[in-house]
């Protein structure tokens, strides 16, 4: 369908504001949204009053945010892109689309975490997340996290944002850092998108995958900010600060402005850098998010820059003939004069500044991992894989508690693959060129199912290369280069410093059961069993009872999580 750009305003979603007295509701539902001025209203899925993607919810450092969750989902609105041969997946789920919420970036204890594995039906209870935001401000994501069928859940538009504040950096204008606030203080939900001819949502880019087959992944031919299709914004002339999110399925993207400005990178996933970083550009992979300051003040009235991408599709998306789209939104400056501050020099260290980010630990072990994408018998063949297993296999990761450990994330695909650990925050060392070809002869990759991620130290094709200054702070999600093996050093916590147990309730031993306890009104009934489900991975209905096995750490790419780029881990005593 044609739509022209820069016709809509840029919606901001509403906001819920977290009290520690005071729960909050999330509610999934089914709803309709406009996309763009020129087509009609299309199904879609939101959180509470929201028409597309859900309310930005502001929490505050020490405060514990209290969700009360629950769905109201009716048919799933894209129950026919729903591939039921992926492990868990129940016919069922067409009708009745089940959910775990997921706040992205928190450090949450393993009970609260949306677990893949602790599905909700729609209409079954009510499902408790505490949140302790014991860490540091910052721009969190909450999204929806069910076992293989995030990328539907997503896609339909279960996510939203989640400001988590301090006293340096509280959301108003007298903050001691002198940051944008209020109505300069803007969210961007980047996404991309494909409808079709009638304008409704689809998840498919190529016919070469039948409909109800997962395929991989799809590029968008839309960019979509805050849920409109290439919207618009009248800005003041001056200083904004913009917190974005890529919560695209598949694309990373180069980021710039039309007119070549200079902006600033001020954060990134787990909290602001020590000073801005000032660049006329930065890629963005699926769950980065950026913390950003643009200054608005040099352009005339009546002059606009757009938010561009130049960063083509990968290898594989390429070959399918899929293009990358050039853009997001577009900025209009308007008559106003808007925040003259200035860019602060420093956001780290000295009064009223949050203490400065510490210089990369030294690891006490290394930890190599890989990235591949193998085959099996299967239609189709292709497998996303972390360390050659799939999410059921049991070989997991188990990091001691206490200790700082490097993972060396082996990358032998040609393709970028952003990597996310839930519950920690860690650093890039940088990424290191890898002979892939030799590397895999000289290391032939078994059969799916062994674990494998041989050493890649003789197979180096250059030195490591530090990560880009925008990207030096605390990350969640790292973007893992095609062909590349990417360093990151990462803490994991203990009981004490996290004021929980990670490992609390991760036993195969029955009687540690939680939900029962948490969520007694949910009625646990079995999942009817599936020729096609993989063994080991099984989903209840009502609530997930027990076993689960450990937190999740995943590529980001939505359609990878979902077959098979996620694997649990454990951070023992
Ligand atoms: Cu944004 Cu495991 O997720
Ligand atoms: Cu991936």
């Amino acid at each position: 369908p044609e739509m022209a750009p820069y016709v809509d305003d840029l919606p901001v979603p509403g906001t819920i504001t977290s009290s520690p007295s005071q729960p909050i509701e999330i509610v999934a539902r089914t709803t309709s949204s406009r996309f763009h001025r020129d087509q009609p209203k299309v199904p879609t899925m939101a959180y509470n009053d929201e028409s597309y993607l859900g309310p930005t919810i502001e929490a505050h450092v020490g405060e514990q945010t209290t969700v009360h969750y629950r769905s109201e989902l009716g048919k799933h609105i894209l129950a026919a892109d729903l591939d039921t041969s992926l492990h868990g997946v129940s016919e069922r789920y067409r009708d009745e689309p089940v959910t775990s919420m997921h706040l992205h970036g928190g450090v949450t204890p393993p009970q609260f975490d949306g677990n893949p594995e602790r599905l909700m039906l729609p209409h079954h209870g009510t499902a408790l997340f505490e949140f302790p935001n014991r860490q540091e401000a910052g721009h969190l994501w909450y999204h929806d996290h069910a076992m293989a069928i995030t990328r539907a859940n997503v896609y339909a538009g279960l996510a939203g944002m989640y400001f988590l504040r301090d006293d340096h950096d509280m959301g108003t204008p007298q903050n001691p850092l002198g940051l944008p606030a209020g109505e300069y203080e803007i969210p961007l939900i980047l996404q991309e998108k494909i409808f079709r001819a009638d304008g409704h949502q689809s998840l498919r880019s190529t016919p070469v995958v039948p409909q109800g087959m997962w395929e991989g992944g799809a590029v968008g031919d839309r960019g979509l900010v805050n849920g409109k299709v290439w919207p618009k914004m009248t800005v003041a002339r001056g200083l904004y600060r913009f917190r974005l999110i890529n919560a695209a399925s598949f694309s990373v993207w180069n980021l710039f402005f039309s007119n070549r400005m200079r902006f600033w990178v001020i954060g990134n996933e787990g909290g602001l850098l020590n000073a801005p970083v000032p660049t006329r550009s930065f890629q963005a992979a699926p769950g980065e998010r950026f913390d950003l300051l643009v200054d608005f003040s040099s352009l005339a009235p009546g002059e606009t820059v757009d938010l561009c991408n130049d960063l083509a599709p990968p290898f594989q998306a390429a070959m399918l003939g899929e293009v990358a789209m050039t853009r997001f939104c577009c900025f209009i400056a308007g008559a106003a004069r808007g925040d003259r501050r200035g860019v602060p020099t420093t956001l780290r260290g000295g009064r009223g500044r949050p203490a400065r980010i510490p210089p990369i630990a030294t690891p006490q072990r290394v930890r190599k991992v890989s990235v591949s994408q193998p085959y099996e018998l299967r239609v189709p063949p292709a497998i996303m894989s972390l360390n050659n297993l799939r999410y059921s296999d049991p070989q997991i990761e188990k990091p001691r508690a206490g200790t700082t450990e490097r993972w060396d994330i082996i990358n032998i695909t040609p393709d970028p693959h952003p990597v996310h650990l839930h519950l920690v925050m860690f650093r890039i060392l940088g990424r290191r060129p890898l002979r892939t070809v030799e590397y895999q002869a000289a290391n032939p990759q078994p059969p799916i199912g062994t674990r494998w991620a041989p050493d890649p130290s003789r197979f180096y094709a250059g030195p490591m290369r530090g990560p880009a200054a925008w990207e030096a702070g605390w990350k969640d999600t790292v973007h893992a280069t095609g062909g590349h093996v990417t360093s990151i050093v990462v803490r994991f916590p203990t009981a004490d410093e996290l004021g929980f147990d990670p490992d609390a309730i991760f036993s195969s031993d029955p009687t540690k059961s939680w939900t029962r306890a948490s969520f007694g009104e949910a009625a646990a009934r079995p999942a009817p069993a599936s020729p096609h489900n993989h063994a080991g991975a099984r989903p209840v209905h009502g609530m997930v009872t027990k076993d689960l096995q450990g937190y999740v750490w995943h590529c980001h790419i939505l359609d990878h999580e979902d077959h098979d780029m996620m694997l649990r881990y454990r951070v023992v005593p």
